[in-house]
């Protein structure tokens, strides 16, 4: 097979494209925040055009950036990282391919949970690395155990936590558990902590509370309010940032100047912690809505996705979702975009719109269904 009809599609950019054909959806398939960047953001990205920034940064990023992230650490997490181990990338999807490149080689295999993130298994498949999928579901709240790796061979773990599509995070004796099993077995561990600061009830952990060999990767699009800033970062052992800085340099020269400029102003906490306010309000309106209509097996203790088992009323999650798109005019993502394990009895819905958006959606669903 050529390698790229190894890759799938991203269903819910299809659903997107389809959910546009119709006037009046309420859009619940999105996964990106529509609230605007922290004021900072745009004060840093407006003085930098002033201030003509529009040259190529070093590979790495701009230091001062680099020296913010290293900051943010230490006061989230109370974790020492320096900056120089921080590299600034194209989003989180540029961190995964400079994190697949420089610890895999063709042929090597890559463990990722089923169901996840439908892009990480595409990355592999772009670098011939062959994704070997664990299948979890409720009894583990869709996670990775330690005993889970007994038996495995694969040159990287790679998890997400809170995790899309389910909005489960691991817990603190979880999360160090698995990376010291990952390890301890020669593995990498690779940390997707995107959703990080959207965390609802409970605590989150970065795995560089566990280890400083964890791979961890976050951005600005989810918390930050920034998607189409396309940026994000990695930490890397020292040892591996020569190597990360050498892809940087020839796939993407530098990540975008603008949108590191207007990094520098987004760390602003008390606008961050407003931002964690207002998805855990929707967060309440739509899975206190969507438990009425659907099983839910967990209530998401982060990110802003509610994950449905739409069972009782379809067994193939694609053909429902496009149902609910043309007959109900909501948008929702089928399971099947995230794995195979299970995934047509369920579909993801998001909370990334506006109380009232939710509620019209939760009123349509509720006429359409019941
Ligand atoms: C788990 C997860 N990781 C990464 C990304 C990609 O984000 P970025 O905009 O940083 O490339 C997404 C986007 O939906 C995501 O859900």
């Amino acid at each position: 097979m050529d390698r790229i009809d190894r890759l799938s599609p991203f269903i819910v950019m299809d659903i997107l494209r389809e959910s546009q054909k119709f006037e009046d959806v309420i859009h619940m398939e999105i996964g990106e925040p529509d609230l605007d960047p922290p004021p900072g953001a745009l004060e840093e990205l407006n003085r930098a055009i002033r201030d003509r920034r529009y040259f190529y940064t070093p590979a790495l990023g701009l230091m001062e950036l680099r020296e913010k992230v290293a900051e943010f650490y230490h006061l989230k997490y109370g974790v020492d990282v320096s900056p120089e181990r921080v590299v600034i990338t194209t989003g989180t999807s540029g961190a995964f391919l400079i994190a697949y490149s420089i610890l895999m080689n063709a042929g090597d295999r890559v463990i990722l949970p089923d169901p996840s993130y439908p892009c990480y298994k595409n990355f592999a498949h772009l670098l011939d690395i062959s994704p070997e999928f664990i299948p979890v579901g409720k009894d583990t709240n869709y996670q990775i155990t330690p005993e889970m790796l007994e038996e495995k061979e694969a040159k990287a773990v790679h998890v997400s936590s809170p995790a899309n599509p389910t909005g489960s995070l691991y817990d603190r004796e979880t999360l160090s558990s698995l990376v010291e099993k990952a390890e301890g077995m020669g593995m990498h561990f690779i940390s997707d902590e995107i959703y990080h600061g959207l965390v609802y009830e409970v605590r989150e952990h970065t795995a560089l509370e566990f280890s400083d060999n964890a791979i961890v990767i976050n951005g600005f699009s989810k918390y930050f309010c920034m998607p189409g800033f396309r940026l994000g970062w990695l930490i890397l052992p020292q040892e591996l940032v020569r190597k990360a800085e050498v892809v940087m340099q020839n796939v993407f020269i530098s990540a975008p100047t603008l949108s590191q400029y207007a990094a520098l102003g987004a760390f602003d906490y008390e606008f961050l912690q407003n931002v964690k306010k207002i998805f855990s309000e929707r967060r309440e309106v739509l899975y206190t809505g969507l438990k009425e209509l659907f099983e839910i097996d967990a209530k998401p203790q982060g990110a802003f996705y509610v994950w449905a088992n739409v069972e009782r009323y379809s067994e193939n999650s694609y053909e429902f979702c496009i149902k609910l798109l043309k007959e109900a005019k909501v948008a929702a993502t089928p399971g099947i975009d995230f794995g195979r394990n299970n995934t047509d009895r369920y579909i993801r819905f998001s909370y990334t719109k506006e109380v009232p958006h939710l509620e019209e959606g939760l009123r349509r669903l509720k006429e359409y269904l019941l």
